[in-house]
């Protein structure tokens, strides 16, 4: 894709070259426009990702009208101000009202063509964090997290009462209980959301790249090193940085963190000076961090440092009221994903849904949603679509459901002999007594059922057969 660039430049000289220039350099499309007035009308047509400007043109529309009306347009599109000799003290109002960098006249091109890369650098980091935002922000605030079940309130007590403070939070729960959508919900409710939500999963960084990815470095800090790259902590300067999986942190980074926790300051490789972060800190693990501690797994002064303010996500299985909530919203979601018709969930396939333990919590809820949706062919969601794990449970457990216990008078071994008996019978009769047939309908061997059959009275002296 051709980057675009405006030059809004008087002195026709100065057009060529620069006509001349970002032909040389390859990858870019120039506009260019000879005073105040055509800059202001392509601003208008076009989207530029940088708009280089001269501060004073015939006119009357200046390179301070220029920037203001591209910031009036966006936030993306950088501006660089060209000024003539003597006239510093406006460019430098330029820079406050939210020009890139200026350069004073005569300028020499690589001098341009470093502040250019630094330019399309920004816009891009810019333009994916709208995106990221855009998408992010519609997807997760409060009403996005579904429950209604009492543990589900006091997790939205608890956000609600921290959300708009600075404190660090620790998110603890099993794989798939939500940690990481609360996250979301928190940034995006606090003063922060305008600024960056960076989520790292600290069991995926290679060992030898920590520091520099939590760190950054600088410019030439090491072969290779051709640009400077700010590190997690600055690239959530003023936003909120999320360390999933904290529990997965080797010791030595433990004690990094810590130092950047308490004095919250980073030193990027090579960097002669620490800098200062303003960063909210949100943790998760689905580790049990106190036993981490016991066994020098994690450093306990860090567990205290991020234990300021811990949310724990129930599991679904202890909040099974929420499960026709989140169930009927998946199926919402899949069926429009996946332009199916069905709309409904017959009441047994709702009983299935309800009676299956979820180790894998919601999001093994989500999946199943996903598969049924995809099965079901009609507009009400049947067991059959349902996958074998969630429907085949419930047979095991129809038997006695329907036996409606309480405690047997006569004793256990009583009533589970009488049990035995009336299956062995039932059996018996379904296979018009044939015991092999029999046998094969309970699941056990001929030889086992001709065993239990020699309790009973009725058939001890009749085996055979
Ligand atoms: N309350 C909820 N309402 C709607 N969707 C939810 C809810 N909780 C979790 N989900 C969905 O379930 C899935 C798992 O959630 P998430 O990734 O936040 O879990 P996690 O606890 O971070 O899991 P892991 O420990 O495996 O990383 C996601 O798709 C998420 O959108
Ligand atoms: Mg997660």
């Amino acid at each position: 894709m051709l980057r675009k660039i405006l030059l809004v430049e008087d002195e026709e000289s100065l057009r060529q070259i620069f006509e001349v220039w970002i032909e040389r350099l390859g990858g870019y499309e120039l506009d260019t426009a000879a005073n105040g007035r055509e800059g202001l009308e392509l601003l208008n047509q076009n989207d530029y990702d940088v708009v280089f400007s001269d501060l004073r043109m015939p006119g009357g529309i200046t390179g301070i009208d220029v920037l203001k009306h591209v910031r009036s347009l966006t936030t993306l599109t950088q501006v660089v101000i060209l000024t003539a000799h003597g006239s510093v003290e406006n460019a430098i109002e330029a820079m406050k009202l939210g020009a890139y960098d200026y350069v004073q006249k005569p300028f020499q091109l690589n001098e341009l063509e470093a502040i250019l890369e630094k330019c399309i650098e920004k816009h891009l980091l810019l333009s994916e964090n709208v995106r990221l935002r855009n998408t992010l922000q519609s997807q997760f605030d409060f009403d996005s997290l579904i429950g209604r079940s009492p543990a589900m309130n006091v997790v939205f007590d608890r956000l609600k009462s921290v959300a708009k403070s600075n404190a660090t939070v620790l998110v603890l729960g099993e794989n798939g209980t939500g940690k990481e959508l609360v996250t979301r919900a928190l940034h995006f409710n606090s003063d922060r959301r305008k600024g960056n939500f960076v989520a790292i999963n600290c069991g995926a960084i290679a060992e030898s790249l920590w520091e520099t990815e939590f760190f950054g470095h600088v410019k030439g800090a090491y072969t290779g090193a051709e640009r400077a790259k700010p590190g997690f902590f600055e690239q959530a300067d003023g936003g909120t940085l999320f360390l999933d999986e904290i529990g997965e942190m080797p010791l030595h980074m433990q004690v990094k963190l810590l130092r950047v926790l308490q004095e919250r300051k980073v030193r990027p490789l090579g960097a002669e000076k620490d800098r200062e972060v303003d960063v909210r800190i949100i943790a998760a693990t689905n580790k049990r961090l106190e036993e981490e501690v016991k066994a020098e797994r994690f450093r306990e002064d860090l567990f205290y440092r991020l234990n300021v303010f811990p949310i724990e996500m129930p599991p679904l299985r202890e909040r099974k009221e929420d499960i026709p909530l989140l169930a009927q919203h998946f199926l919402e979601h899949f069926r429009k994903e996946h332009h199916r018709n069905v709309q409904m969930i017959k009441q047994e396939t709702m009983e299935l849904l309800l009676d299956y333990p979820y180790p894998g919590n919601i999001r093994e809820l989500k999946n199943i949603m996903e598969q049924s949706v995809l099965l079901e062919g009609s507009e009400v969601l049947s067991p059959a679509s349902l996958p074998s794990i969630v429907a085949k449970r419930q047979t095991r457990h129809k038997a006695l459901q329907n036996a409606s216990l309480c405690l047997p008078e006569e004793g256990l071994e009583a009533y589970l002999d009488e049990v035995e008996r009336k299956l062995l019978a039932l059996a018996l009769e379904e296979a018009n007594d044939v015991k092999k047939e029999a046998a094969r309908l309970l699941k056990v061997s001929y030889r086992s059922f001709r065993h239990r059959l020699k309790k009973f009275d009725e058939w001890s002296g009749n085996t055979e057969h």
